[in-house]
């Protein structure tokens, strides 16, 4: 079967009509422009192409330790932030992870079918359980659970920024391994990473990607910064003492960070924006400029929501979601075969 933009979709989903999109962002935070750039706009412009899954991982969340409360109030943010870029409750399911119990449930298979080595190569969880202090058993099995949200909706593309793609790659591993044992109980999702914008850099540490937890604030771009907040990170954004514009992300990633984010935000391409520069002072100062013109509508939506209209909104998203996960549930749960 072919979908609207000519891919290739999988037909274990009876009669599909548009390839089904799931990805999920945790509520930790508010979200950055890594994360708008490298994976949530694919979420807002997929919306016109496939059937849309977006969820608010909140368990997840709890893979380190938090406050009583903490997650609840981030998860409203965090859904906030993906009405104000463009997810449309009624074209998307928007929902919140903890809300479907299916989640978990489908997470103990995973977990049978996921190999102990498996998990411990998985580079992020090599490189948080090196940054934390206590490293949770649910820190360990948290790409099982996100193989669990993806499995659950008989996904057939996963939009993700790189920093996704093993986990992406692991939940495929086990969705085969799944059906070699069961039968064809799972559909075999994607990856779709941007070609550009998949792994924002730091401001400040051009060497490690835009995080939320990164040490260096001044480094991250959030979507709610002030234009002057937004104005002097990038006047501040660490180059090089070169003075060349060049796109070269290996010898030069302040700089190609710079292009890379200029070049997203107005649809262009880095390397041909470079030849337009001879000084970094522009360059930073047009990034600034398209940055500030694609959120400053963004910020006017996220001002104009309340807490009890999202609320709402998310029981609805909840009772769409356990639509399509329940019955994928009983397949799994007729294909193992308990008592
Ligand atoms: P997270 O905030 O870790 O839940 O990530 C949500 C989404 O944003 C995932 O698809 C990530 O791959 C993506 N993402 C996070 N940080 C970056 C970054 N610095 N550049 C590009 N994409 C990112
Ligand atoms: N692990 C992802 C991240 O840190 C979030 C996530 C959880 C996710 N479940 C998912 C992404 C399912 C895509 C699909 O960004």
């Amino acid at each position: 079967m072919s979908s609207d933009d000519g891919q290739d979709v999988p037909a274990t989903r009876e009669s599909p009509i548009r390839p089904r999109a799931f990805s999920g962002i945790q509520p930790t935070g508010t979200v950055h422009l890594g994360n708008y750039l490298g994976a949530l706009r694919n979420w807002v412009d997929l919306q016109d192409t496939t059937d849309g899954v977006y969820c608010v991982v909140d368990l997840h969340a709890l893979s380190v330790p938090r406050e009583p409360g903490e997650v609840r109030q981030a998860t409203i943010e965090a859904v906030k932030d993906l009405l104000a870029i463009g997810i449309d409750p009624d074209r998307s399911i928007l929902f919140v992870q903890s809300h479907v119990r299916e989640h978990t449930e489908l997470t103990w298979h995973m977990q049978c079918v996921a190999a102990f080595g498996e998990l411990r190569r998985m580079t992020q969880f090599k490189d948080k359980s090196e940054s934390n202090d206590f490293v949770s058993a649910g820190l360990f099995t948290y790409p099982t659970l996100q193989a669990a949200d993806i499995l659950l909706y008989d996904t057939d593309i996963v939009p993700v920024g790189d920093d996704q793609r093993q986990h992406v790659e692991f939940t495929r591993d086990l969705a085969i391994r799944f059906n070699n044992r069961y039968g064809d109980v799972l559909v075999v999702p994607e990856h779709r990473i941007p070609e550009a914008g998949a792994r924002v850099m730091d401001l400040q540490n051009p060497g490690g990607k835009m995080s939320k937890s990164a040490d260096s604030p001044q480094g991250t771009v959030l979507l709610t910064d002030s234009e002057a907040d937004i104005t002097r990170k990038f006047k501040r954004a660490v180059t090089d003492n070169d003075a060349e514009v060049r796109f070269d992300p290996e010898r030069k990633p302040g700089v190609s960070n710079l292009l890379t984010i200029l070049a997203v935000a107005t649809d262009g391409d880095p390397v041909q924006l470079a030849s337009g520069y001879s000084q970094y002072g522009p360059l930073k100062a047009d990034a600034t400029q398209a940055i500030l013109e694609l959120l400053r509508p963004i910020q006017k939506r996220r001002a104009e929501l309340d807490d009890p209209e999202v609320v709402q909104l998310l029981a609805r998203g909840a009772d769409k979601a356990r639509a399509v996960a329940v019955p994928v549930m009983d397949r799994v749960r007729a294909a193992v075969n308990l008592l």
